[in-house]
Parts: structure tokens; sequence; C-alpha cells
């Protein structure tokens, strides 16, 4: 049977973020991918800000939505943060690096991978982030199926 490693967060604050990003820090290998899916404005770049302080990274963490790709590092594992919003195709990300980063044993966090979902694998961490109010979130939060670039 597989097991599935998942957490529902209901926070009200900017902590309560950071809480839910130290129990996916916990869980996370180099290796891992992780999809962060919501609106905008939900709290994509907020969690991942939080999850790279929960990696140990000094880095100070912006949105790559122009750049397409930022990296952190200084943490226990090298860090890619990608944003997709603008991308039309996989092919587009493919011509980005995708490819080479997954390849390696750093961990990939993706704001709307669902923009690229031919491209990426099936194997990633799930973060869906629901604005229920000026800083109240819900935070879901699943592991990969049958491990792979989770990590696990
Ligand atoms: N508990 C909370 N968790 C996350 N963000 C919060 C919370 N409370 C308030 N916010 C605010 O909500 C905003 C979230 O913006 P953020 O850029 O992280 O969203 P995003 O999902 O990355 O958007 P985009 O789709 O444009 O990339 C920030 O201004 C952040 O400070
Ligand atoms: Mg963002």
């Amino acid at each position: 049977m597989e097991l599935v490693d998942l957490a529902d967060f209901s926070v009200d604050s900017l902590e309560g973020t950071n809480t839910a990003a130290r129990w996916l820090a916990e869980r996370l290998e180099p290796g891992a991918m992780v999809c962060l899916s919501g609106d905008l404005g939900a709290g994509k770049t907020t969690f991942t800000r939080a999850l790279v302080a929960a990696l140990g990274s000094p880095a100070l963490v912006s949105s790559p939505t122009f750049t397409l790709v930022h990296e952190y590092d200084g943490g226990r594992v090298p860090i890619i943060h990608m944003d997709a919003y603008r991308l039309a195709s996989g092919a587009e990300w493919e011509a980005a690096g995708l490819a080479e980063y997954l390849e390696g044993r750093n961990v990939v966090l993706i704001e709307w991978p669902e923009q690229i979902a031919d491209a990426l694998p099936e194997a990633c961490w799930r973060v869906t982030l629901t604005d229920t109010g000026p800083e109240s979130r819900l935070i879901h939060i699943s592991s990969p199926l049958g491990g792979g670039r989770g990590g696990l």
C-alpha cells in the first residue's frame, strides 16, 4: 500500500504559514520537487520564503515571475525556485532548463505548475494555498505518490 503523507493547515497569520513550511521542510530530501498551486496572491511566493528559511538558507526570496528561475544557497540543500506563470508551454520551459534542474540533487519549487503540466514529473509534493481572509489561508500539503522526485 502506498503511504501518503499529508497535512492541512488552517492559519491566520504569516507565523502559521511558517509552521506549515517547517512541516514540509522536515520531509524534503535532496532531489524533491514541490508544486505550489493557488490563485494570484494566495501566498505561493510567501510560502516559498518560509520554506527557504526553514531549509536553513539566509537568501532573500522574491518572485521569479520575470526571471523565471531563482537559486538559493546556504541551506541544507540548494533550492531552485521557478515561476511558470508567463510560460505558454512545456517546450518553452524545457528551453529554460527545467530538465537540468530536475536531474540535480537540489529541491525544485515551482509556482503555477499547471502552466507546464506536460513537462513536469508526476512525483511532486503538492502545496495548495487558498486565501480565506487578509492573513488567513488554508494550506493543503501532500506527498508524491510513489516517491521519485519526492525524495522519499
Ligand atoms: N498567512 C499568510 N500566508 C501567506 N501570505 C500571506 C499571509 N497573510 C498575508 N499574506 C500576504 O499575501 C500576499 C501573498 O502574495 P504572494 O506573492 O506570496 O502570492 P503568490 O501566490 O505567490 O502570487 P502570484 O500568483 O502573483 O505569484 C503577500 O502580500 C503576503 O504578505
Ligand atoms: Mg508568486
